[in-house]
């Protein structure tokens, strides 16, 4: 139906007769002569109807924004002083010769250069939506990103592998979505959290090194960078280490944002344990981009008077640490109130803090709640080992390591995007060496911190049952900026290792075998040693294209609540499909 698309025009064309198709951005009425802008997947041209033309201009006239039309004109050069440079069509125009209206369109709900529509009008509307630029070149750039995947994992001898997505529940510590089976009353499929375990079983069956670009399905809390659906680069081989697999990756990441956004991601990447990110930065994926650091001060803390330090300072699992703040003097009582209320969220029950005004005056300097509490020595202490300077502020955390992690963890991220601390660099993270099992004390087990089929460091099964807290696993993460890319690990490949991890989670062999007999059947038919690792494609595109949330370079997301507006799904199921399927609903949830 066309001869050029609209974005392509340029002087190349003069005198060209073109046939164009697309939606109409603009129409503008200039004196007797009406402009219509234009687009389609690669841009706008300008097209003109002047009155010399009746039939066409009356159409012209009629159109209304994002009206779909088909034109035939000629391509003309712009009078002096209507060039427009910023636009990649801007020094041509189409003379107008014939306008057919394809389809009519109602006035949008919003109009496409709107910054402010509510997220769930976008969702709902999200054809239109999707026609803004930004949402098109995220798109491109996603599909851009998997194309060089592809030819880079093609090209390193990796098989693309598809798995099922009516399988049975994988462990990656979300809810399962269910998914009732006909054929097997009162029996479910779960739709995979990863496909791990079949990535594993392929190591098994010899494929020796397999990918996928593959949808997983988590039903957890939502988040900017969070879906309940959402898309990974799934990797797994045979016959290599942690460092083999690390090595590849890498360079696969730098080839992503060479080739992708003309980036050079520094090499090599560096690596940091996970005791040492917690530690100067409380959390696992730091932002390396954010200078701010923790500083421990649980040893000055240990006699001090003031109990809400001293007795979490005395706790094997306490923490009393410091955030400086340079230049944080001039935060008003006001913005430490606030902060004061942001780290309450992460269960902080406080944020005491010392303003250093003049650090030759000693404690005539200083300014702050707690200062009455400390004795000289320890502020002495305090000042120098954080390196504070005059004019700056340090916070203080003091509780569970977990919460004072959290929260300074958290106010440090906060305060670099408050005091504008941040520049554009790119700076990639491994983080190695996690712990094989954090202790959950409400429930007072022990979960794995990656997933149960983690090699630990320890080659005897009977180290895992007695030192847990001490055993390392062979996982490693990948974080950029902050966000946590990725995330693998060497694997268990054989059946005691496995049972011995499994039983420390308080699944027993009997459940082990009811869960994952097949597993463990398989690991006893030759499993070479194997190990991998998954990118999220989301998160990884959100990165590239510079944007706050992963539901932007999603096509068709879901809301915070995990509903699909554009659709209305979740939807109430018809009965007669419920009794087929052997379900019957509680009164309370029935929508009848
Ligand atoms: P993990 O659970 O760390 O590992 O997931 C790998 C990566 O997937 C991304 N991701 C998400 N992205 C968007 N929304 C979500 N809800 C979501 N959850 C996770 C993150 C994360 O780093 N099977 C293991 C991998 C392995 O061991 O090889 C796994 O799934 O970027
Ligand atoms: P209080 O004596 O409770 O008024 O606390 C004195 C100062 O210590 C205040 O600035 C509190 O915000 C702060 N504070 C209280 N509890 C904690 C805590 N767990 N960690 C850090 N600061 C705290």
């Amino acid at each position: 139906m066309r001869t050029h698309y609209c974005g392509q025009l340029n002087t190349s064309h003069l005198d060209n007769q073109v046939e164009l198709c697309g939606w109409v951005q603009r129409r503008r009425d200039h004196g007797g002569v009406i402009f219509i802008d234009l687009r389609d997947r690669y841009g706008v041209a300008q097209i003109v109807f002047d009155p010399d033309r009746p039939e066409p201009f009356a159409i012209a006239d009629s159109v209304r924004n994002e009206f779909v039309l088909r034109i035939n004109g000629k391509v003309r050069r712009r009078p002096e002083g209507t060039v427009n440079k910023d636009l990649a069509t801007g020094e041509v125009e189409v003379l107008g010769h014939e306008i057919q209206i394809s389809n009519r369109a109602k006035t949008p709900p919003f109009q496409l250069d709107d910054e402010h529509v509510a997220d769930d009008t976008r969702l709902r509307y999200r054809y239109i939506d999707l026609r803004r630029p930004e949402m098109l070149a995220n798109l491109r750039l996603r599909a851009k990103v998997a194309g060089i995947m592809r030819d880079y994992l093609g090209d390193k001898g990796f098989l693309e592998i598809e798995t099922p997505m009516l399988t049975k529940a994988t462990p990656e510590g979300a809810r399962d979505y269910l998914v009732p089976s006909r054929t097997q009353p009162g029996n479910f499929f779960a739709l995979p959290q990863s496909p791990q375990l079949f990535k594993q079983i392929l190591m098994m069956s010899g494929m020796d090194r397999y990918y996928q670009i593959v949808r997983c399905f988590r039903d957890e809390d939502l988040r900017a960078d969070r879906q309940p659906e959402f898309t990974q680069l799934d990797i797994e081989t045979s016959f290599m280490d942690e460092e083999g697999i690390m090595m590849i990756m890498e360079e696969m990441m730098i080839t992503l944002f060479r080739e992708g956004i003309s980036v050079d991601l520094p090499t090599p990447f560096p690596r940091m344990t996970y005791a040492e990110a917690l530690q100067r930065f409380g959390t696992d994926r730091p932002d390396l981009r954010n200078l701010l650091e923790l500083t421990d001060v649980s040893d000055l803390m240990q006699d001090v008077e003031f109990k809400v330090f001293a007795s979490p300072a005395k706790m094997e699992n306490g923490r009393v640490a410091a955030l400086n703040v340079p230049d944080g003097g001039k935060l008003s009582r006001k913005e430490i109130d606030d902060y004061t209320d942001f780290v309450g969220n992460y269960g902080a029950k406080g944020l005491a803090y010392i303003k250093v005004n003049d650090l030759g005056r000693g404690r005539e300097g200083l300014q702050s709640p707690i200062l009455k509490f400390l004795p000289d020595e320890v502020i002495q202490n305090i000042l120098e080992r954080t390196g504070t300077k005059n004019g700056d502020l340090i916070f203080f955390g003091a509780d569970k390591n977990q919460i004072v992690n959290d929260a300074l963890g958290s106010l440090r991220n906060r305060l670099a995007v408050d005091l504008g601390l941040l520049h554009s660099e790119w700076r990639p993270l491994w983080i190695i060496d996690f712990p094989m099992f954090e202790y959950d004390e409400d429930e007072k087990c022990w979960d794995s911190l990656h997933h149960p089929f983690t090699a630990p460091r320890a080659e005897d099964p009977a180290e895992i049952q007695s030192e847990p807290a001490q055993c390392l696993s062979r996982a490693y993460d990948l974080v950029l900026n902050g966000v946590e890319l990725g995330g693998g690990s060497i694997r268990i490949h054989k059946r005691d290792m496995q049972l011995a991890v499994l039983s420390l989670l308080g699944i027993n062999a009997e459940e082990a075998e009811e869960k994952f007999g097949f597993l463990l059947t398989a690991l006893d038919y030759g499993c070479p040693p194997h190990g991998g690792i998954a990118f999220g494609l989301d998160r990884l595109v959100m990165l590239m294209a510079g944007v706050d949330s992963i539901r932007d370079v999603i096509a068709f997301p879901k809301t915070q609540t995990a509903t699909c507006p554009l659709t209305a799904a979740p939807s109430p199921a018809n009965p007669r499909q419920l009794r087929e399927l052997g379900i019957r609903l509680n009164k309370k949830d029935n929508p009848e």
